[in-house]
């Protein structure tokens, strides 16, 4: 089998490059490409030519615009990366009978209400971020390629850029954090994404039927404020020297940014274990370990 990864030095690609080896032959390609073959997400006419030229078995796409409130102020770019490139990938792999994985996110929901999301419940994005993941999902669904588009939420990895991370940096300056309580959701690691992609994958090239939208989150829940603390506790009890003090909960209201998030960030993941056999861990175990690799 083989399989073209694209966006693999994101924090799900990078973990892609590891969990997709045992299943074929793996073609990694970051923004820059390799020389020879584009793997860059604004230029979808370069990308068709990559794909065209490769003839894969499995697209796997983790590259994204992920930049939430910057898409707000570049909306073309953010739509073209999400949503045109994303179309254009699902046609080449309608058109060579391949299989395409894609993520898309709890922010195509408008986070109302306080039940977990499933995947048929309607969508209504409240940011161009969330706006042109879904018109990228829709893309792949009317393609009539076989899909497996996994929504999940609130990524980390011990290495990228993540709410984890920037945590730990700002509890090591500060005194006092305050950070948001009434945005609920599952923290999820790149690496737990990348093994259930690998093993969704193995079933579903066995099983076409098993091909659509499926939730993908840790299981249990909280809110930023409860993952702070927990990230800051742990990492204390790991050895870390953090010179914060205090940490206070505060309502969305109290910090404004250009991007609305959801609220209600809860997905409902029972679709995609019981289809797949799959177990999905709380979400403090991955984190732990996330931990235990940063702090040296
Ligand atoms: N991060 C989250 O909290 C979150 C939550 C829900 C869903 N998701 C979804 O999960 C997937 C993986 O996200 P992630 O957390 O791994 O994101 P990430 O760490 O931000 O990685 C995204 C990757 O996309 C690449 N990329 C950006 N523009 C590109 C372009 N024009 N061409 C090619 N590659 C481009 C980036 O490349 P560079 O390294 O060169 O910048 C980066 O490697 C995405 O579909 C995202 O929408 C993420």
């Amino acid at each position: 089998m083989k399989i073209l990864l694209l966006g693999s030095n994101g924090q799900v690609g990078w973990e892609l490059q590891r969990s997709l080896a045992p299943l074929g032959e793996v073609v990694a390609l970051g923004r820059a490409g390799d020389g020879r073959l584009s793997g860059d997400l604004s230029r979808p006419a370069d990308l068709v030519a990559t794909v065209r030229r490769l003839k894969p078995d499995v697209i796997v796409n983790a590259a994204a615009y992920t930049a939430v409130d910057k898409a707000e102020s570049e909306p073309a770019l953010a739509h073209t990366i999400n949503a045109d490139s994303v179309a254009c990938l699902a046609a080449e792999a309608a058109a060579l009978d391949a299989w395409l994985v894609h993520y898309s996110t709890d922010y195509v929901f408008d986070g109302s209400g306080d039940r977990p999301w499933r995947e048929d419940d309607a969508t209504a994005p409240m940011s161009v971020y969330g706006s042109t993941k879904l018109a990228g999902e829709e893309a792949i669904r009317t393609s009539g390629c076989r899909h497996l588009i996994l929504r999940t939420s609130w990524v980390y990895a011990a290495r990228g850029g993540n709410f984890a991370r920037t945590m730990l940096r700002l509890a090591a300056e500060r005194d006092r954090l305050t950070v948001i309580d009434d945005q609920v959701g599952a923290p999820t690691g790149a690496e737990l994404i990348a093994d259930v992609s690998a093993h969704a994958l193995r079933s579903a090239v066995r099983e076409p039927g098993l091909s659509g939208t499926y939730h993908l989150a840790a299981a249990g829940e909280t809110s930023w404020h409860g993952y702070a603390r927990f990230v800051i506790d742990e990492a204390r009890a790991l050895g870390l020297a953090l010179k914060v003090t205090d940490i206070a909960p505060i309502p969305t209201s109290d910090y404004p940014t250009p991007a609305r998030r959801p609220l209600n960030s809860r997905l409902d993941t029972s679709r995609l274990r019981e289809r797949f056999g799959l177990v999905l861990p709380d979400w403090r175990s991955g984190v732990r370990r996330m931990l235990r690799e940063v702090v040296q």
